[in-house]
Order: C-alpha cells, then structure tokens, then sequence
C-alpha cells in the first residue's frame, strides 16, 4: 500500500484517528502512517481522569499525550463536559457554585499537564435531540442551570487560549438539532462568550446515504457560524439504525453502499476545506472500534477505512481517488 491518507489529504484537513494506550503500540505504524492528529477515544473523560475529587489518573492519556508528542502528532482534547462519564463525587452535595468550582480546578489540571493541545471539545452533547434546546437530562444543567453552557466556556476561557474551545454533538446534519446547536452557538457568540469550533461526531450509518444534501447544507451553515470545523469521531456503519441483531460480518452489498457514503461524504468534505481543520476517524482500523460493541455487543460491523488486519479496504481507496 502506498498511500499515505495524511499526505493525499494534505492540502485539505487533518486526518485523525481516536485512540488508546493499547492501539498506539498495536497500530503504531499504520497510525503514523496515515494520521497526523489523535484523540483520547475515553482517557481525558472525567471519571476516568479525575476519578475522586484529590485523585488523578493521569497515566493512561498521558501514554498518548508522549506519543503523540514524539511522534510528531496533534492532539485535541476530549472532553471537560458531558452527561456520560461523571464521576460520583463530582455533584456530591455540590450546589452550583460548588460545581463550576470543581470544574475550574479539573479544567485547570488538564490544560497545565496538557498544553499542546490543539482542540478542546468543551461540552459534548448537550443539545436536546427532541423538543428542547438544551438536553436536561445532565447534571450539568439539572446543578448549574439553565446558563451552563456560557459558565463553563467562561471558565475553559480562562485556562484556554480562545481559539481552542469546541462544542461537539451527533445528528449534526440533522435539521432541527442542526439548528438549535447553531442557535446556541449564536446566543453564545453574542453574548461575547468564546466557542470557536463546532465538533460534528459524524457516526454515520445508510440513513445518511439519502442525506447528502443535508449535510453539504449543514456544513454550509456551520461554516457561516464563523467558527472552525471539526469532524471528530467519524465512522460509517454497516448496519442500519434499526438493525439490532448479532450479524457475523457485513455483507458485500453492505459494505458497497459504505464506500458510496464514505465516498460522496468525502467529496462534500473537500468542497469545505477552508472551513474544515481536521477530520478524525473513531478508531484507526475496525478491531478497535465502538461498533464492535455498540449498539450490540460482539457484533462486527467494520465502519472504519482499515479492516481487523489493518489492511484498507474498499472505503478507503474510494476517499484516495479524487
Ligand atoms: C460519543 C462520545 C465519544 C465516544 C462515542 C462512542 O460520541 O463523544 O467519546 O464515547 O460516543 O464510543
């Protein structure tokens, strides 16, 4: 194989992969090959970072952190804020003042142990994916309020250079999250609160096969937000949303409508490149991957551009050629 989807991309966005301790010394050299951008798939998330209140465990991003260093690769950062991965002790008896004070200080901890990260995914998912703008099922917002997107930017602002602050969601081409994600952000950016760059996870799947119009139109609206484009967890599903049973492997046919989305949301991608900085992959090859666990456990399903041999496939050809 001799391309090098960081140096065929090159001209266009970063290429990145998600990864872990173990996948940087398991798919070292297809992930230097190929990336030049990673992301901690779970370690910089709170409860696995920050654990008890006096407790740190540094050790598992900090393998990532030094081999991206060494090697050479970006970093960006994922995540201060989200309704998955809090640890107990963080809303324990905290009211909110308690709790924005909490978060002052872990924020602070990992931007002085990490300072070369290039991009912070703030808050992730904190938009409604029904009726409401803000998801309030959190215990961000169930603690601190309905004003807690602008107090946690205010206080990431504070250790954080402004041009580094990400808020990241899924369903991102969907109309109606689209638009309350993009009114947030305007409510935000007119209030002089600093959010610089809109994370769009990208965890695609056949239901996007028809949407490829949306999402050129979802990326030409973010883009007008005037912020810096991020696609950060990138993977397209063999499975339809609905299809829950256990499949062995996907099928030809399956794999074939991949490329084609793969392929045409790749094209769309291009079209955006002075928008988009980077564009990072949930995993570097297909043994590594949510998917494999998500939503069934033990099911393959092979939504990356890599196979389990980390060998490219189909898909990836099909984003080289242009
Ligand atoms: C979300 C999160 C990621 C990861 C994926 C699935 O999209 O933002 O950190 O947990 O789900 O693994």
């Amino acid at each position: 194989m001799q391309f090098s989807l960081k140096e065929i991309y090159k001209d266009y966005f970063n290429i990145g992969a998600a990864v872990n301790p173990a996948s940087i010394k398991s798919h070292k050299d297809l992930i230097l090959k190929h990336f030049n951008s990673l992301t901690c798939e779970n370690e910089m998330k709170f409860g696995n970072i920050h654990p008890e209140e006096k407790k740190y465990n540094f050790a598992p991003a900090d393998k990532v952190y030094d081999f991206a260093k060494k090697n050479g690769l970006m970093l960006r950062g994922h995540t201060f804020v989200w309704h998955w991965e809090v640890p107990k002790w963080l809303f324990e008896g905290a009211d909110r003042k308690t709790a924005l004070a909490r978060l002052d200080t872990h924020i602070k901890a990992l931007t002085d142990r990490y300072p070369d990260i290039y991009a912070w995914d703030v808050i992730n998912e904190g938009i409604d994916d029904r009726d409401d703008v803000l998801r309030k099922k959190t215990p961000w917002f169930e603690t601190v309020g309905k004003d807690y997107f602008e107090r946690v930017y205010e206080i990431a602002a504070k250790h954080l250079p402004g041009d580094l602050l990400f808020y990241n969601d899924y369903n991102e081409f969907d109309p109606v999250k689209r638009d309350k994600i993009i009114k947030k952000i305007k409510s935000m950016q007119k209030a002089g609160i600093p959010v610089s760059g809109v994370g769009l996870q990208c965890h695609l799947g056949f239901n996007h096969e028809a949407q490829f119009d949306e999402m050129k139109k979802g990326l030409e609206k973010y883009a007008a937000l005037g912020v810096k484009i991020h696609v950060t967890e990138l993977d397209v599903s063999n499975y339809s949303f609905d299809d829950k049973k256990k499949h062995q492997k996907p099928t030809f046919d399956q794999y074939k409508k991949q490329v084609l989305v793969y392929r045409e949301f790749f094209k769309i991608l291009r079209q955006y490149k002075n928008e988009i900085e980077t564009v990072t992959f949930w995993g570097a090859a297909d043994d590594v991957s949510w998917l494999n666990y998500c939503p069934v456990k033990g099911r393959k399903n092979g939504g990356l551009l890599f196979d389990e041999n980390q060998q490219p496939k189909e898909a990836f050809y099909a984003i080289c050629d242009f």
